[in-house]
């Protein structure tokens, strides 16, 4: 990437205010259009957008999913690590689908039809786009190029790492624990200095239905839902496997010959290579298992190990750190480093400085704890399964929902976002989540001590979200009507070192209140100066950005408009405008001088 430019300013542009349209808002002197929204046609037979809802299962298998979140942009030379800003694969998650918005009449009966099942499982997972820049300057897809690809729900998955071939990752499908299909839920991203994209499963555990009245802790501790699937995908009708694979109830069969371990093959990190489209993605379960948002790699020293963050966005979680055992070489860097490790998890301490407690079957400290909580596990891969377990009992500090993290280019500073958390009380508030009924976040960091791999590290308070007059203790920053947030979520360091923070307030916040739409600011880390950059579309999320190379293309995706439409009745028309339905969709941004975005 291009070396910090301090000739550029950080923050150069005007902040803007808070809206309700229904549109993109970003700064005077820059423009933004929308791309590659859901349904666009991608490959194969590049089935054409209907507006009515009525495309079918086969044809969303040949067209970007919904839901946009996480995003890269892999520039087309040097397998990523090029400086092509002209040319390069876009590659971005697909989190979930809209009841109301994915079929022409919103999803109506249960039993489900198999097709629209079969639709709703190709709306999720990742999008690879081939993309180009144009005379124009706009930004289109290359037709048929062998890059495009649709990752969905279905798809053949490799496990990898310690919890491959486990008894507990069993099932029909694969009868020797080696592989799955598909991914769910894919939230924020991350990608690897080799070249290959990372995307995380977030809300996986309430796609899977268990009736049984025990279900085992690997179920119990993750919420697989007790009466139905999220979207009754195992009633699918006719009947078929890779639908009923969602009803992880005990049938009364040996391990091999049903589901009950279905759900154990999900709650990973999985890893894409983008450049090879027959490439089987792997599912790295040595970085744990649980609510993945995001992941970020530390900063990068040739000849140490590889260093990971993740959070699990659920209410009173946890953040996680995984150290390779390997180190890192950039000759022989790759998948393999995320095999085999040592996963820890955070506690923040009062002082302001934190450790990292190892979650490893060999450590005796974390052994004698568990055996204190009269807790056993049979090896590695058991600890893994049940990371929330193995976190509770090391003692970690209970966050209010861990999303995105994001490590400063230069420094390797690390910051989280922590979005909400309304049900912590007055007695639980503690130094690192300082206030009750945390209706509004606030974004944490911390510096490694030493070694980006070290145990110990220093934290402190970088920003309490909240109405305009918020203030952050200790600091002399003090919110504004430049700057006022709620519910921060993606965060994203650029290479000049501008910290990039996008919200997403659901709920009463979404409608109404002083925040308007869901927004992007961008921060300086140093001087803590924050200035809102976009204002999303009515009802959306923001979430997920990356720039080109050069920093005068930037990508970010717009989630979820029009959130609360009733089938037929929509909230935002956006993007297509006039009456059609809301689609979720990535946004381009330039700077009309052809500067640095942010500048
Ligand atoms: Fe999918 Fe935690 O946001
Ligand atoms: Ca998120
Ligand atoms: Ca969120
Ligand atoms: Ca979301």
């Amino acid at each position: 990437t291009v070396p910090p430019d301090t000739a550029v300013p950080l923050l150069g542009f005007t902040a803007i205010a808070t809206n309700r349209a229904d549109a993109i808002t970003v700064p005077q002197g820059y423009s933004a259009q929308a791309f590659l929204p859901w349904g666009t046609p991608l490959n194969g037979s590049y089935p054409e957008y209907l507006d009515d809802g009525s495309n079918s299962g086969s044809d969303q298998e040949q067209q970007v999913g919904s839901h946009h979140d996480g995003i890269h942009f892999f520039p087309i030379d040097a397998r990523g690590a090029g400086e092509n800003s002209q040319e390069g694969l876009l590659v971005f998650n697909h989190e979930y689908i809209d009841n109301n918005l994915i079929h022409t009449n919103g999803i109506t009966t249960v039993p489900r039809l198999a097709d629209e099942v079969r639709k709703e499982v190709a709306a999720h997972g990742v999008s690879v786009a081939h993309i180009q820049q144009q005379a124009d300057g706009s930004w289109a897809l290359v037709n048929n190029s062998p890059f495009n690809r649709r990752i969905t729900g279905a798809t053949p998955m490799e496990l990898a790492g310690p919890v491959r071939g486990s008894e507990k990752v069993v099932t029909k499908y694969s009868p020797d624990g080696s592989r799955t299909r598909g991914t769910l839920n894919n939230c924020g991203n991350g990608f690897t200095p080799w070249g290959t994209y990372l995307t995380c499963e977030e809300n996986w555990a309430g796609y899977f239905v268990n009736t049984d009245a025990q279900k085992p802790r690997e179920h119990s501790r993750y919420g697989v839902a007790s009466a139905n699937g999220r979207y009754f995908w195992e009633t699918a009708a006719p009947a078929a496997d890779v639908y009923q694979r969602f009803n992880a109830s005990s049938i009364g069969a040996e391990a091999k010959d049903d589901y009950r371990n279905e759900p154990n093959t999900f709650g990973w990190i999985v890893e894409i290579d983008p450049f090879n489209p027959d490439s089987v993605p792997q599912k790295r379960t040595a970085l744990g298992r649980f609510g993945h948002e995001g992941v970020i790699f530390g900063k990068l020293e040739e000849g140490q190990p590889v260093v990971v963050y993740s959070g699990d966005d659920s209410t009173f979680e946890y953040i996680y750190k995984f150290v390779s055992t390997a180190p890192y070489h950039k000759n022989t860097a790759g998948g393999h480093l995320l095999n085999d490790g040592i996963l820890y998890v955070a506690r923040f301490n009062e002082d302001g400085s934190g450790e990292w407690l190892p979650l490893d079957i060999n450590n005796a400290d974390f052994i004698a704890k568990a055996t204190a909580a009269g807790v056993t596990f049979a090896d590695q891969a058991d600890v893994l399964l049940n990371t929330r377990l193995a976190a509770d009992i090391a003692g970690a500090t209970k966050m209010d929902r861990p999303e995105w993290g994001a490590v400063h280019p230069d420094t390797g500073e690390v910051y989280f976002t922590l979005t909400n958390n309304t049900q912590r009380t007055a007695a639980q508030v503690d130094a690192a989540n300082p206030r009750a009924s945390n209706a509004t976040g606030h974004i944490i960091r911390w510096n490694e001590r030493e070694t980006q791999a070290a145990t110990a590290f220093d934290w402190d308070i970088f920003l309490l979200a909240g109405d305009v007059g918020t203030q952050t203790p200790g600091t002399e920053l003090e919110l504004t009507a430049d700057n006022h947030l709620a519910s921060p979520d993606g965060l994203w360091f650029d290479p000049n070192g501008v910290l990039w923070i996008q919200t997403d307030m659901s709920g009463s916040q979404q409608g109404t209140g002083p925040y308007g739409n869901n927004q992007m600011l961008a921060a300086d880390p140093v001087t803590r100066e924050v200035k809102r950059f976009l204002v999303g579309p009515i009802d959306c999320e923001v979430t997920g950005v990356i720039m080109t190379p050069d920093r005068k293309t930037m990508f970010v995706n717009i989630q979820h408009p029009g959130d609360r439409s009733a089938p037929g009745d929509f909230t935002s028309h956006w993007p297509d405008g006039g009456s059609s339905r809301p689609r979720s969709a990535t946004v381009v941004i330039t700077k009309d001088d052809g500067g640095v975005i942010g500048s």
